[in-house]
């Protein structure tokens, strides 16, 4: 591997060690007297020098285009004082042979990768499995992988288990307007918008508890940050109350900050993909009504969807969030949502029935990245949500009887994985934090 340093360098006093690498061509520069090739393995990178003489007669440099994969061989030596690779090291290659030839074209393709959404059209999208191959989108991919991972590690610290709930459902969580429906051996079904129902109902025999699976959602606006599969990040925490909910969430989120800045491999990527990333200060908590002041009070005021002043009871539009967030310029907790506005299964306050227990996390540069809330624990307070709803409570029976036996005060959240690393690596658009992204009218590669 390409990020091995435990091999002995020759310098001009000693021989190094001759070894045999493989890999894939990263870069290339042709110079009179040698020809440079940075080469890639997907663990590292290794400059290789196939010098000028002997060797020359052997090849044409027009044979290796980038991506090219090949094996070589050669002295693997100290840089001298004063030039730059990768390491410090360089292969003097006296041998090689091409495994899989590339065509010229793929070097405009993987290092067209931008933040800015322009350059992800249709073009980017169809080359997809060619433009994981650059830099930034394997810098991404692997910080992806680490963040992920980075939450499992702290969920096992503060001693949360990990459970698998279905996929394949029959119940909607987050509205019937997104729900992607289909066959399931003559009954209908969705592929699941949310696990959290689920969750809910394993607190009793597993106590805390979280997943990390895929949620759909059919959105039929083409948004920055709506994707129709997504990874979701789900807890819920039992015997809680809702200022539990909104620390355990602070908590979380920095601890998990901290493990990827703590970590020389995934600082080195984020830094890649974000060089100003820095851990935020502590979190501001905001009610809905104080924010929806707030945008009223900018000068000018920062309208509804209608073109209107914002007042109680109206949704905080995605552009509207964002700016609020990007002038705040720090992660808020927005708290206390209307009942009208919210999911069914949401608690009201105690203190102001027209508001839920309900919080989402905003971040500078994404808003929204989190939606979580304390749950509605009452047996008849949550039948009359069902029909205040237009939801038949038939296939709920299960999360119904959650009420019956041994209910409790209890909440959760899902944080989107996407929208997470949005907000870390600097990306426009989730799309760039995914694989093969899906939204509307893209279901391929
Ligand atoms: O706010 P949402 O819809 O909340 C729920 O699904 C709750 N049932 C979760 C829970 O309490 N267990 O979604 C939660 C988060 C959002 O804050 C966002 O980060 C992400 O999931 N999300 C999406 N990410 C990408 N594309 C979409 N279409 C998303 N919809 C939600
Ligand atoms: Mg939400």
């Amino acid at each position: 591997r390409l990020n091995n340093k435990s091999i002995e360098l020759g310098d001009e006093s000693k021989k190094g060690t001759r070894v045999k690498v493989y890999g894939r061509i990263h870069r290339l520069r042709a110079q009179k007297h040698a020809t440079f090739l940075t080469l890639k393995d997907g663990y590292g990178f290794l400059q290789c020098v196939l010098p000028a003489g002997d060797l020359t007669k052997n090849y044409d440099a027009l044979l290796f285009a980038q991506e090219t994969a090949l094996v070589l061989y050669g002295e693997l030596k100290k840089l001298p004082a004063g030039a730059t690779a990768p390491d410090g090291r360089e292969l003097q290659v006296d041998y090689f042979k091409v495994l899989g030839h590339a065509p010229s074209d793929t070097e405009a393709i993987t290092n067209k990768v931008s933040r800015d959404q322009d350059a992800w059209d249709a073009a980017m999208l169809d080359n997809r499995h060619l433009v994981l191959r650059g830099e930034n989108a394997s810098a991404l991919m692997k910080l992806r992988e680490f963040v992920e991972l980075a939450f499992v590690d702290t969920y096992r610290e503060l001693e949360f288990r990990k459970v698998s709930p279905p996929a394949m459902v029959q119940t909607q969580v987050e509205g019937g307007s997104t729900l992607f429906k289909y066959d399931y051996y003559g009954e209908e079904a969705y592929l699941t918008q949310s696990s959290q129902l689920y969750l809910e109902t394993v607190l009793a025999s597993m106590g805390q508890v979280y997943c990390i699976e895929k949620s759909f959602r059919a959105e039929k606006s083409l948004t920055r940050r709506h994707l129709s599969e997504y990874t979701h990040v789900e807890a819920e925490i039992d015997f809680i109350e809702f200022s539990d909910l909104l620390d355990h969430l602070e908590e979380i989120i920095s601890k998990v900050v901290d493990r990827v800045l703590n970590d020389e491999t995934a600082a080195g990527y984020l830094k890649v993909l974000n060089p100003e990333f820095k851990k935020p200060e502590k979190f501001l908590r905001m009610k809905y009504e104080e924010a929806i002041e707030w945008l009223n009070k900018q000068d000018p005021p920062i309208l509804n969807e209608e073109g209107n002043p914002h007042v109680f009871g109206d949704d905080i539009a995605e552009a509207a969030e964002r700016r609020m967030t990007d002038i705040i310029n720090r992660p808020i907790l927005l708290t206390h949502f209307p009942v009208e506005i919210k999911a069914f299964y949401m608690k009201k306050d105690p203190n102001d029935l027209r508001v839920t227990e309900s919080v989402d996390v905003l971040m500078p540069g994404v808003g929204e990245i989190v939606g979580g809330s304390m749950r509605m624990d009452d047996y008849d307070e949550l039948i009359e949500a069902y029909k205040k709803n237009g939801i038949g409570h038939e296939p709920y029976f299960w999360y119904t009887d959650q009420r019956k036996y041994g209910t409790s005060p209890h909440g959760g959240y899902g944080l989107g994985l996407e929208r997470f690393l949005a907000w870390m690596a600097n990306q426009h658009s989730v799309r760039t934090t995914c694989l093969y992204p899906r939204f509307m009218g893209r279901c391929k590669p």
